[in-house]
């Protein structure tokens, strides 16, 4: 199995690239690139760690000696917000790089599964299928945005409040990856809240990238959670291609288009990406208006992705 990462030597990326060193299978290549010539000494760096997962770094302007054979690529370039920003700011920077190195991904590796971790996801989701529909090479079921940061955040913010061990906890997140496009589905996570704490609870876990960007202060977003969600998606696309059942995460992809084009729901994951797309269940009357007043915001995000390729 070959993993790639796209953007290995930012925050999100070295994070990844550190988790994926000790947690990928025995024999596994792990391939590393970024634009910083800094990117073959993270991969020195990483080798020293004594797992039996190969890794390989490449810098410069051409990701494709880093992408021949890949299974799996993970897509982090791009830059990062500052306080005051929405990921939507990112987007005249981060199109056009979402754009070039799924282009060479379209040529390199036309197989691989791709997961898009760069922002705005909401957007560059949509770009990146335009980009492998124009190469005649798009397949909806090996194309997902990773919104698993807003799964993890949510089952540590229940958790928290409710006192147990945030392992034991597992909230479903719908939507999108970006302010009210995020639903964490309370109602399923097993926990009772009144109809106030739901409302606090779900503005936090809206906000919580942005709780990062602030704390932060100029010093970009988060990137350590981030590299832990992508970690536990890009392990679960692993497990799934090497024909393990019942592997299930909530995931930005195409699917049957009744919300939008795009939306993040859970999904079955199977040897050839997406295997079935899981119902979500009934959602409370909370959970449908907030839904709701959501997604003309959510389909104006895809569609500035559609009308820039
Ligand atoms: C976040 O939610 C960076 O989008 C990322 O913090």
């Amino acid at each position: 199995m070959k993993i790639v990462l796209l953007g290995a030597a930012g925050g999100i990326g070295q994070a990844l690239g550190l988790i994926l060193k000790t947690q990928l299978p025995a024999g596994s290549d792990l391939s590393l690139y970024d634009i910083a010539p800094v990117t073959p000494g993270v991969a020195v760096d990483l080798s020293h760690i004594p797992t039996a997962v190969k890794v390989n770094g490449f810098a410069g302007e051409d990701p494709s000696p880093a992408l021949e054979n890949a299974d799996i690529v993970l897509i982090s370039a791009g830059v990062a917000r500052k306080p005051g920003m929405d990921r939507s700011d990112l987007f005249n920077i981060n199109a056009g790089i979402v754009k070039n190195l799924v282009s060479v991904c379209a040529d390199t590796c036309p197989k691989a599964l791709i997961g898009i971790i760069t922002n705005p996801v909401n957007t560059t989701v949509a770009i990146a299928a335009e980009v492998l529909k124009q190469k005649g090479v798009y397949d909806p079921a090996r194309l997902f945005g990773i919104t698993t940061l807003d799964i993890i955040r949510s089952n540590t913010f229940v958790a928290e409040a409710k006192g147990v061990n945030p392992e034991d906890v597992d909230v479903p997140v719908i939507g999108g990856h970006s302010g009210v496009t995020i639903l964490p589905l309370l109602s399923q996570s097993g926990f009772e809240f009144t109809d106030e704490e739901i409302a606090l609870m779900t503005t936090r876990i809206q906000n919580a990238g942005t709780e990062v960007v602030e704390a932060k202060a100029g010093g970009g977003s988060a990137t350590l959670s981030m590299g832990q969600a992508a970690a536990r998606f890009g392990l679960s696309l692993v497990r799934a291609l090497n024909g393990e059942d019942n592997v299930v995460e909530c995931t930005y992809i195409e699917g049957p288009g009744d919300k939008a084009r795009f939306f993040a729901q859970p999904v079955l994951l199977g040897k050839n990406g997406v295997e079935k797309v899981l119902d979500y269940g009934t959602l409370t009357t909370f959970e449908e208006s907030t839904l709701n007043n959501a997604l003309d915001i959510l389909r104006g995000d895809i569609a500035k992705g559609e009308s820039f390729i």
